[in-house]
């Protein structure tokens, strides 16, 4: 092929190149190592020296030109690439986003401390609560429970670093700290998360409990029933049997625990109530008048009761859950169950 040959074939490709790859193959064409430019390069040697650098000049210019539109039509591929690119990539911002946003629910464990927390506010308790790391003394001695009394291991502790503080046991420490601010009378309930070495089906390491306290000068232990039962038919929604059996805590005297006829087989007997047809549900009593005491109040002139109450156990009694760990894995699953509260 001569250059006006190559010249032509040239000008006939130009226009249908529409890739990179076109691009390229367009490049070997002409300027690869076997293509037609560098042949026309080559067979220059069988020219004539006046011929060969008018020639050699000729076939220059249409090597630069080639070299040229290469550059040219590269960039330009490169362009519209990109753009076709962010053609396809393109975020219309203006669109309007989701406007049904999935909503969470009340955890079941809050819901129960709200429900139970309204029930004792409709009964004229208010709502007191203290730290979760707690003073020893507060949790244990002046509750009646003496250094080294055996009572202690009835509540395995989790003691922290500090010397004289651990994570509550229990809530009854707010029993407590309401006495030394507060002069009687006092009707509080005490909410709040409570710590113990224990860990099964039924126990987690940290869980939740409700304290009540009632201190002023006449009441009694019947006054107490009557609260504890007008609470729990409240709270089960139904005219559920009530039973106190003698028990013992340190921080009251009189003790006692608090049945309710199961709630799973109304008293039958189930796999729940081990089939006994009770469900222990409170621990309750007199206040001690050591604890009084203790927290300056005069125990001839006062008199109290207290209770404390498992929320975990509520919450599994009333929805049915047998297993406590369920409240704290937050299985998403789980607690879609509970929208509605
Ligand atoms: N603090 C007790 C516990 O955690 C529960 C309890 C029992 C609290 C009797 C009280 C009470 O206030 O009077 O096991």
């Amino acid at each position: 092929m001569d250059l006006a040959q190559v010249r032509q074939l040239f000008e006939s490709l130009k226009g249908k190149i529409q890739t990179p790859r076109d691009l390229e193959k367009l490049r070997q064409t002409f300027l690869g190592k076997k293509g037609y430019v560098t042949q026309l390069f080559k067979e220059l040697r069988n020219a004539t020296p006046e011929k060969r650098r008018e020639l050699g000049k000729l076939i220059n210019a249409l090597r630069e030109e080639i070299d040229e539109f290469i550059k040219l039509k590269g960039e330009e591929l490169k362009r519209k690439e990109l753009e076709e690119k962010l053609k396809a990539e393109r975020l219309d911002i203006t669109l309007p986003g989701d406007t049904v946003l999935p909503i969470g629910s009340k955890h079941p464990l809050s819901a129960v401390i709200e429900e139970i927390t309204e029930i004792f506010k409709q009964m004229g308790f208010s709502v007191e609560t203290g730290p979760e790391v707690e003073k020893e003394e507060y949790n244990f001695d002046m509750l009646n429970i003496p250094k080294y009394h055996p009572a202690r291991d009835m509540q395995d502790t989790f003691y922290v670093n500090e010397k004289g503080y651990l994570l509550r046991t229990h809530t009854s420490p707010v029993q407590v700290r309401t006495l030394l601010k507060r002069e009687p009378p006092v009707q509080i309930i005490a909410p709040g998360r409570v710590y113990r070495r224990d860990d099964d089906p039924t126990h987690s390491p940290m869980f939740f409990q409700v304290e009540g306290l009632v201190v002023n000068e006449s009441v009694s232990f019947a006054n107490m029933v009557f609260v504890l039962k007008v609470f729990l038919r409240k709270f089960f929604e139904k005219d559920v049997s009530v039973r106190f059996r003698p028990s013992y805590f340190p921080f009251t005297e009189p003790s006692a625990e608090v049945d309710i006829g199961c709630v799973i087989c109304s008293g039958k007997g189930c796999r729940v109530c081990k089939g006994t047809g009770w469900l222990e549900v409170l621990g309750a009593g007199m206040v001690h008048p050591n604890v009084l005491s203790a927290c300056g109040i005069d125990a001839e002139k006062f008199r109290g009761f207290a209770f404390g109450l498992g929320v975990d156990r509520f919450a599994m009694l009333k929805y049915r859950i047998d297993n406590i760990k369920l409240f704290y894995e937050n299985d998403i699953r789980f607690l879609k169950q509970f929208v509605s509260l």
